[in-house]
């Protein structure tokens, strides 16, 4: 049953039911979508639970998928209107994640998908990220430079098709999420550092002197390494000598200087690339400073932006079944042989 590809040749509806499974770190998430439109979205988070060990515990993650999967795919169903045999797919994370956790998604879907003989269709999650903003505007069409920026990741791409992205520059080291998380740990926030950074941030000023990042010199390329420890070290020597200072200026400063680098660099590639618009994705892409930042920017550039809802810039099953649409349409099923996969590599062509 291994090589088996579900409904080898099913009819390739234009607007079809698809059902998205996310599950590759602590969120469990599954949605309806019909076309570009959605129908449901339900999410159940063991983010509280792995608060109180400071991040991430693969093991109780997947404990926690297996005891949340059901109810959320049903949850989503109901919410929906629509009953199982009415769906045209099923679209579900393989990776990049914990294993453990992206095997418990994956097998739900394998059986799923089975049970009804509807194809499978297995998601890499960054593409989910980047298919996000179909769901936002039913007209946007490629080629348009695209922001990604989550926890394992920050690039910008131009997408030339639905399926193909030129990858235009990336993160030497850390990913922005990774930098908002470790300087949020320095800080005494709890997990997930990035949203708490931002709360934080609100109160506060830019008025802590921390270098510039990469500018001109680094084409489309990020570092985040010196900025971090330009932070950690402010943080350190202020509190090793018993001066005072602003957690909320560190923050204040810290976004700014994170994320004004990220807004220039994609009105840039929008003008080196003569499109008219920018789309974005990923857990940063939540971030309320970055996204007024980035409308002003574009307005001002004359360019057309369109963001994912917040909600769906962090993991959610909808931008996993407007990834699988795409594959859909393209005929692009699964085998039931499918293994998860924690890493894969950046290679968008
Ligand atoms: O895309 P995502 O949910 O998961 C990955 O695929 O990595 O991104 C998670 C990352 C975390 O590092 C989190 O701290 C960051 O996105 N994040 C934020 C905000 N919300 C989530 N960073 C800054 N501001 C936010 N509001
Ligand atoms: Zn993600």
């Amino acid at each position: 049953m291994s090589d088996i590809i579900l409904c080898k040749t099913p009819k390739i509806k234009e607007t079809p039911l698809i059902l998205g499974i996310e599950s590759s770190c602590d969120e469990t998430a599954a949605a309806v979508i019909c076309g570009r439109k959605i129908l449901s979205g339900k999410i159940a988070s063991s983010a509280s639970l792995q608060a109180l060990y400071g991040g991430v515990v693969p093991e109780l993650a997947s404990r926690a998928h297996t005891d949340a999967i059901d109810e959320v795919v049903e949850g989503a169903l109901q919410e929906a209107n629509v009953k199982k045999e009415q769906l045209d797919a099923v679209a579900v994370t393989y990776g990049a994640g914990l294993l453990g956790a992206l095997l418990v998604g994956l097998s739900f879907a394998k059986g799923f998908a089975y049970g009804l003989n509807i194809p499978l269709i297995g998601v890499n999650h960054i593409r989910g990220h980047l298919a996000a903003a179909y769901l936002e505007d039913e007209t946007l069409m490629p080629p348009f430079v695209t922001l990604l920026a989550s926890g394992g990741h920050t690039a910008i791409l131009y997408a030339k098709s639905e399926t193909s992205f030129e990858l235009l520059g990336g993160t030497l080291d850390d990913a922005a999420g990774e930098a908002f998380d470790k300087i949020a740990r320095v800080l005494s926030l709890p997990y997930p550092g990035g949203p708490h950074l931002e709360a934080l941030a609100r109160d506060g000023q830019n008025v802590v002197p921390l270098p510039k990042m990469l500018k001109g010199e680094g084409g489309y390329q990020f570092s985040y390494s010196g900025l971090k420890t330009a932070v950690i070290n402010y943080v350190h020597n202020a509190q090793q000598s018993g001066k005072s200072f602003s957690p909320a200026d560190v923050a204040c400063s810290f976004q700014h200087a994170a994320l004004d680098i990220l807004v220039e660099k994609i009105v840039q590639a929008a003008q080196e690339k003569k499109v008219d618009t920018v789309t974005a994705g990923g857990g940063v892409i939540a971030n309320g400073y970055l996204r007024e930042t980035l409308a002003a920017a574009c307005q001002k550039a004359g360019l057309r932006l369109v963001l994912p809802a917040k909600e769906r810039c962090t993991d959610n099953a909808a931008m996993i079944a407007a990834e699988g649409l795409i594959q859909y349409r393209q005929g692009n099923f699964s085998p039931l042989s499918l293994n998860a996969q924690a890493y894969i590599p950046l290679d968008l062509a």
